[in-house]
Formats: C-alpha cells, structure tokens, sequence
C-alpha cells in the first residue's frame, strides 16, 4: 500500500511563539474544521490548558490538502507541548514524524527552547521547516531573525517562511512547504503490521483509546492484535483518525496517524511506546521504543479530612490513566494522616495535577514540600534511591548522596549577565559556557541541582530580566553532594511533614525560615513550646512560644450559662480540627500556611 501522499509533521517552538494558533489556521484552511466550529485553540481542548494558555497534551490531527499539483494529500500534524516539564512529549510526537516546522517568533526570535527543540528535532532526523510567526507586529525584526537562523541554527534565511498565524498570512505557502519538503513515510518491505503507541487516554464510555502510528502493514476492525510488552492479544473494535475529533474509518495503514480502540479494561495494560502487531502475522521485533518516563519531583499528597482519603485515591487514579507520567502510592505522615506520595515531572505538572484534583474532583488537598529523587550508598554498600525526606537513613549509615543535575540552557540580554550569572552561583550552580547570540543577546550554558531550579529560579530569571530571559534544560545524571536530612522538632517531637534533605550550607537559614513561620502559626499553648530545626539530632535553629492561661469562658462575666456553654462546646470542635504533635495541638491550617508559603 502506497505511503507517497501522506506526510507526518509536528510543530514546535519556544513556548508562545505561535504553535497552538497556526495549528487551527491549518486547521481552517484545510477545512478540517469550518470557521463557524471554529471557537479559537481547537488543540487545547482541557480546560486548564485554555485557561493557562499551554498545551499539556499532544493531539494529532488529520487534514486534507489539495496541493498546487492538484494532488490531495493526507497531512497528520502532531501538536507538542511547549512547556520544558512535557519535553518527553515533544520527543513522543517527533518520534512519528518525518518532518517539523520550526516557529520563531519575528519579534522575540530565537529563544532557549528553540534551540532545545532543534535539537530533538535533529536527532530524530527530520526535515525542518522554519517559520518565522507574528510578522504582522510592529515589532518584528526579520532580517534579524533570519541572520540568527543562519547563524545560531545553520538553516539558510531563504528556506525560513514568513507568517502570521493572527492574520493568515503564509498559511498556503506553509502547506506547501510540507508536502515538498517532508519526505513521505516509508514502509518496511515485509507489509507486516507496525504500530506505535504514542499516547493513550481512557474515555468512560469506550474504554482505552490507544494513539497510534503505524509503519508499516495495516488494521481494522476486527483484526487480532498482539501487544510486544504484555504479549496480550486483543481484538480491535474500531480503527480512527481525528479530525480533530474522533473519527470512524475502515483501516489504518502504514503512514497513518490515529486511534485504535480494542477490548482493553485498564490503561495500563497499554504501554506508551510499545508496538502493535497482528497476532497471526507478527512482525519480529518490536520498533524502537521510546524512552521510558522519569517523574522527576516528588510530593506528598494529603486529604484535609481524613474522610476523603478513598475519594482522593479514586480521583488519583482518574488522573493517572490519562498521565503516565504521574505516579502515586499510598503513604502516612503522622502530621497528616493516610495520604499519597506522588511523582510528577516538574514544578508545572505538580501544579496541574493538584488544581485538577481540587477543580476537577473537589478535593481539598494539602501537600508537602517538593523533593527531587536521590540516589543514597550505605555504609553497608547498600544503594538506596529516596523520594521522601523521611526515609533518608540516620547519617552514620550513610557514606554518600547523590543528587540529580540538569544542564540548564539560558537566553538573556548581555545586560543583566553578570546578576544571572550570580544567581546560578547561589544555586549551587557550574558556568560551562557562554555563547553570543547576537549584539544583544547570549547564552549561557550551566549545570545545576535539579533541587535549586524547582522552586523559584524560572521565576526570578523573568524577573531580573524583565521578562527577557527563558530556560530549558534536560537532565545530566547524578552528582555527590554535602546533603543532610533536616528535621523539625515541635515540643521535641520530630514532624515528618516537614522533614526535608537540604545542603549542608543553606539548612540553617533554611531551618530558621521554618521555626519562623511555624511561630507565626501555631497558636500559643498552656506551655512554653520549643521550635527546632535539627540536623542528625544537632539544633541549628531554634524558636518558642511563649505560654498562655487559655480560659475561653473568661471573656462571659457575669456568669451566663448557656453562653458558657455555646463557648466550651466550640472549642471542643475547634480541638477536633486539631492535629496532636506530641502534647502539642496544632491547627490543621497551620501546616498548610507553612507548606503553602514556602
Ligand atoms: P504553548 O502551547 O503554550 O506552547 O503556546 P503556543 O506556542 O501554542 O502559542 P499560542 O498559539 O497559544 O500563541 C501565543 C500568543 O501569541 C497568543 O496570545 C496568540 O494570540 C499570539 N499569536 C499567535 N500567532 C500570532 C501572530 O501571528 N501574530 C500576533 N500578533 N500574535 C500571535
């Protein structure tokens, strides 16, 4: 079966460079959509996605397209994340693909995730087609821009295509550029089925929905198909394409972009990356797979009531069956009770999965402070990897903590380099080296702990920048490092929910920050009671609350019963709400201000 008209491309760009909005004006053009379904962003269909003005999950789409050669061609467009936490999508996408256009903003021009993208982008050996987007601004610079094309990305200006996703300009010229520039599929001579899973999603009605590419050979309804990882065998129940939104077809074939659907009960019987195969005819070997994903950042989550445990638990498996990279198991904190430790990719995701689980399924959650994870040798030589601050054995039984490195790539106006260039010291943080871009701009290169950008070092890389600056980065194994477990004590008890793994140099300050806040919080008892943040049971940090006679019938002179009463029985519920730390009480709001602030 022939592949020559069909053509496989993705889009990728720094973030808000353009993608999302060039794709529905492809979209439109092909009339894959009609300007009156058309309700901007057909891509981003999630809620949060359209609201935070991200692309979370990849959507292929397929279109049709009468070229200038009077030949209609089947275009399948892979639209990829733009944010760094997803980058493993973006991979997953350009994996089925031949071909990518690469959009640069005509005002911003080349960014830190350009570059990054491009390199994915070539690894995977695909034809790139650069498009400079927004050139209807006042503020674009094309003969800028094309000089850092041909300087910074070896690509030659004349191939750059100029565009305006805003006001369709270059649209035609794009899709053009497509059917002659991305080679056709191959296929392998054999004819036998090749099918890779990119992506899977359950829908409540239909079950598993597998996304799916296929090499070579084809399938329909009714084909007995064999998984290589599980090596179950199914039997498909209907084949599809999207266009954008499901859409019923008699076979897939070799070069197709779609859905298959087969009598699959859970989504983890279908393995992101595995190959589909037909059961009487297999091909024998499975395709390259992909690789496997790494959550990278790790937090607890917890019930507010301990009553909606089970509740949480079922909305975390909701979540997971669309979110490979989200994983979670059950754990208990004695501050907080049963709840769930979970693995995200990054700061963003963490973020996303906890908003959908309060949005989505009500939840009210609380949960603890980001960790990364750390590759622990015992004395004992024992190798241990630890996601949760407080499984980090006692000091003595440890030899040595690794902890993990990116390789951060960061773009920002020669101006502000010598601040950011401190920032990066502060961060624990390797110059490799500095790269001019153009008059203006460089690019620094550097290794950091994985741990120092989690928090807040995208954010104030914006902002010592005005907004100039962007990163990316990936990851760059592991590294030794003067890593202690820090605790906090209340009243002499240790509180799990604080407990934290910090470098050596930064746990005093950062213990004294906790004591401060955690003051500022718990209210005063019938006793003197002792804030300490310890390291292998050595005070660094300490802080108390001074005593208070609570007598909450005081204020009721005179001697009214009844209100004396109404007093006492509130704040017997008020106790109720309370989480005993030792003989301390303490309110369960507090350890949300805590670990919400930091
Ligand atoms: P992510 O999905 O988050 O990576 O973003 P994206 O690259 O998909 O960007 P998106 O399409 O959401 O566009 C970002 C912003 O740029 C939006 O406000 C768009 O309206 C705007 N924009 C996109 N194309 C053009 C253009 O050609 N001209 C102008 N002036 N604005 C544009």
């Amino acid at each position: 079966m022939s592949t020559e008209l069909t053509r496989n491309f993705s889009i990728i760009a720094h973030i808000d460079h353009g993608k999302t909005t060039l794709s529905d004006r492809l979209l439109e053009h092909t009339k894959t959509v009609s300007q009156r379904e058309q309700q901007d962003q057909h891509l981003d269909a999630m809620d949060l996605e359209r609201e935070r003005g991200i692309t979370i999950k990849s959507h292929p789409v397929t279109m049709e397209y009468t070229a200038k050669d009077g030949v209609t061609y089947q275009l399948n467009l892979l639209d990829t994340p733009g944010h760094v936490d997803f980058s493993y999508e973006v991979s997953r996408s350009l994996a089925a693909c031949e071909g990518a256009l690469l959009i640069v903003d005509a005002a911003q021009g080349v960014e830190a995730q350009t570059m990054a993208n491009l390199h994915l982008a070539h690894e995977q050996d695909l034809a790139i087609i650069p498009v400079i987007n927004k050139i209807d601004l006042p503020s674009c610079d094309l003969p800028k821009v094309n000089k850092q094309l041909e300087d910074i990305i070896c690509i030659p200006a004349e191939e750059a295509i100029p565009a305006s996703a805003k006001n369709g300009i270059g649209i035609e010229d794009i899709l053009e550029a497509v059917v002659e520039r991305v080679p056709a599929p191959v296929e392998d001579a054999d004819g036998l089925l090749r099918a890779s899973v990119f992506d899977s999603v359950y829908d409540n009605f239909r079950g598993v929905v597998s996304y799916v590419r296929v090499v070579s050979g084809s399938m329909k309804r009714g084909t007995r198909i064999k998984l290589f990882h599980t090596t179950k065998t199914y039997e498909i129940k209907e084949v599809g394409v999207f266009t954008p939104g499901m859409s019923k077809r008699d076979e897939l074939k070799a070069g197709d972009v779609g859905y298959v659907i087969a009598n699959m009960k859970s989504a983890d019987e279908v393995k992101i990356g595995d190959t589909i195969t037909d059961n009487t005819h297999p091909c024998p070997k499975p395709l390259d797979g992909f690789k496997e994903i790494q959550p990278m950042v790790f937090s607890g989550i917890y019930p507010v009531e301990s009553s909606d445990f089970e509740a949480l638990k079922l909305a975390m498996g909701k979540l997971q069956i669309n979110d490979a990279a989200f994983t979670w198991q059950s754990e208990s904190s004695v501050a907080l009770g049963f709840g769930f430790r979970c693995g995200f990719l990054g700061l963003l995701h963490m973020e996303i999965i906890q908003e959908r689980l309060r949005r989505e399924f009500n939840m009210d959650i609380i949960s603890t402070y980001p960790s990364v994870i750390y590759e622990v040798t015992k004395t004992n030589g024992e190798e241990l990897l630890i996601d949760n601050p407080c499984m980090l054995p006692e000091s003595q039984e440890v030899q040595e903590i690794r902890e993990p490195i990116v390789r951060v790539y960061i773009m920002i106006p020669s101006d502000y380099i010598g601040e950011i260039m401190k920032l990066v010291m502060e961060k624990r943080g390797e110059m490799e080296h500095t790269e001019t871009i153009d008059e203006t701009r460089v690019m620094l290169t550097c290794t950091l702990p994985l741990s120092e950008i989690l928090i807040d070092f995208n954010d104030k890389l914006k902002s010592m920048t005005r907004g100039y600056g962007s990163m990316d980065y990936e990851h760059a194994g592991y590294k030794p490092g003067k890593l202690v477990k820090m605790e906090i004590l209340i009243a002499s008890e240790p509180v799990d929910a604080f407990a934290s793994i910090v470098h050596q140099d930064k746990a005093a300050p950062y213990g004294r920050q906790l004591c401060k806040k955690l003051k500022e919080v718990i209210p005063q008892q019938l006793f003197v009671v002792a804030l300490q943040a310890a390291i292998g049971g050595k005070i660094i940090a300490r802080e108390s609350i001074s005593a208070m006679r609570k007598n909450v019938t005081a204020k009721c002179y005179g001697g009214d019963i009844s209100r004396k009463r109404k007093l006492l029985e509130k704040q017997k519920k008020g106790k109720a709400k309370m989480k005993a730390i030792g003989k301390v009480n303490i309110p369960q709001d507090a350890f949300i201000k805590v670990l919400k602030n930091d």
